[in-house]
Parts: structure tokens; C-alpha cells; sequence
């Protein structure tokens, strides 16, 4: 996957600019930095975001250079599927849910991927390849190349990620801190770019499709026990939206679900 990932973006301009969209609501679309219709600052980052399930509804869409684009990457994202619906049995039993209780609340489910293509940047002190965000979807699985960049905020610190070879990286979104009613978090990241060196980074977005309803597992909410609903329920769409109409920044939008306490 990373090799076609690497190979796309080294394809010509021509090539390329074929599939570029501004419009965030195409689901098959490249792009730069974040969201360039709603930020003042550039981020130094390209993109290409694939919708990929289920992917019948989507392939003839991808890109069809390089010529294994197509053929590569529905399998990737079939075993990626996999290992996430095999992550959500593990994570819903962890809360003392039954197994497939957060898959049954994602409606029909959607998975989206990016190809982000950090290239080298002459003074990268000066910018982000992705400033410091929490994913908006349930649970991302990340696949990164040879070079460092990714970073997560813990402790009061940005601690680096550096890449292990043939591994993945597992974070938490904010659908997931919603339906969990907060005891698992969704994790602020960022990426940063290197002087000399290009990084590539494939995340695949696992989540609700648009008509899901999401809100805290009835399961882990009791009133008596004042753990009482931290979010209201939301459709995934209504979710999204308000996620590409905010600027990229710190705060993620879930604050804006939160239940009211009048
Ligand atoms: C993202 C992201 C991190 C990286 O695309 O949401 O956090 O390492 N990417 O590129
Ligand atoms: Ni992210």
C-alpha cells in the first residue's frame, strides 16, 4: 500500500491535479494542507482522501494510475476493515459491552483513507504537516513509512511516534470517546515535516456512516450513579459537518454535543 501511496504522489503534476478537489464533500478527491476553503494558514501537507467502503461504491472513482492503484488498495482496505471490526469486539467487551455493540451502532459503517504526502520542507519550524487535531471519526488505523513526524500530547508534552517497521498505529476518535461516554479519550495528534525528507503516512478512517445515530451506550449511563450522559445524540452527518465547517484546530468539535445540564 505504501508503495503505490509514494508512487501516486510521484506521478507528474498533469497526473495528479486530475483528481483535485476543493469541494470536501467528494469522496474521492486530492487535495492540500487541511481544509484550504476555511483556514488562514497553510499546512504542508497533500492529500488524497478515498472513501472505501463499501468499496463497489466507490472504486471506479480511485485513481487508476499507477495501474495497481485500484487493485492494491481494495485489498488493503478489506483487511484493514477486518482488523478494525476484530478492534471494536476487543474495545466493546473492554467496557463491558457485548461485542458487538459498537459495531451495531454505525449504521451501515463508513471507511475513508488518506494518502498524506509530507514533502521535504525547507524550513520546517515554520509550518506543520498537520497542527495538533483529534480525528473526528471512531477509530483510525495508521500506516506510516521509514520517517518520523507523528506526534501525540500526553502528559502536558508532545511525545514522537517514531515508525516500527511493519506496525500500526491505533488512535481513538471522537466518535469513540462520545459512544463510550468519555472513559476512552480521543487523542490530540499532529504530524511535523523534516528539512530533507518526504514522509508518507496512510490513516484509514473507520466510522458511523452519515445516517448513524451516535450518543453515549445507554450501558454506561446511570442516572442514580450521577454517570449520567456526557453527549446528546447526534447523526454522524450532523457530526461531520460541523467537523469540515471548523478551522483546524485544538479543540475538537465535541464540545459542541455536549448534553445540556439545565
Ligand atoms: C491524520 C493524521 C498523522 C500522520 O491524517 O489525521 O493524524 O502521521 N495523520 O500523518
Ligand atoms: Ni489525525
Amino acid at each position: 500500500m505504501m508503495h503505490v501511496g509514494r508512487e501516486f504522489f510521484h506521478q507528474s503534476e498533469s497526473e495528479r491535479v486530475k483528481h483535485y478537489s476543493a469541494d470536501t464533500k467528494k469522496t474521492t478527491r486530492l487535495s492540500t494542507s487541511f481544509n484550504v476553503s476555511k483556514e488562514k494558514v497553510s499546512n504542508w501537507r497533500d492529500f488524497l482522501r478515498l472513501h472505501c467502503y463499501p468499496i463497489e461504491d466507490f472504486i471506479d472513482e480511485w485513481p487508476s494510475t499507477p495501474v495497481s492503484f485500484r487493485e492494491v488498495t481494495a485489498e488493503y482496505a478489506t483487511s484493514v476493515r477486518a482488523l478494525v471490526l476484530t478492534l471494536l469486539e476487543a474495545i466493546s467487551e473492554s467496557l463491558g459491552l457485548v461485542k458487538d455493540r459498537i459495531s451495531n451502532t454505525l449504521g451501515k459503517h463508513g471507511q475513508h483513507m488518506a494518502i498524506n504526502y509530507y514533502p521535504p520542507c525547507p524550513q520546517p519550524e515554520l509550518t506543520y504537516g498537520l497542527p495538533g487535531h483529534k480525528d473526528a471519526n471512531l477509530i483510525t488505523v495508521l500506516l506510516q513509512d521509514e520517517v518520523s513526524g507523528l506526534q501525540v500530547f500526553k502528559d502536558g508534552k508532545w511525545i514522537a511516534v517514531n515508525p516500527v517497521p511493519n506496525t500500526f498505529i491505533v488512535n481513538l476518535g471522537d466518535q469513540m470517546q462520545v459512544i463510550s461516554n468519555d472513559k476512552y479519550k480521543s487523542v490530540l495528534h499532529r504530524a511535523v515535516v523534516n528539512s530533507d525528507k518526504e514522509r508518507i503516512s496512510i490513516p484509514t478512517f473507520y466510522c458511523p456512516s452519515e445516517d448513524a445515530m451516535i450518543g453515549p451506550a445507554q450501558e454506561l449511563v446511570n442516572e442514580e450513579e450521577a454517570s449520567h450522559a456526557i453527549y446528546r445524540n447526534f447523526t454522524y452527518a450532523e457530526y461531520f459537518e460541523k467537523f469540515w465547517d471548523t478551522a483546524f484546530a485544538t479543540e475538537s468539535c465535541i464540545n459542541s454535543f455536549k448534553a445540556s445540564t439545565a
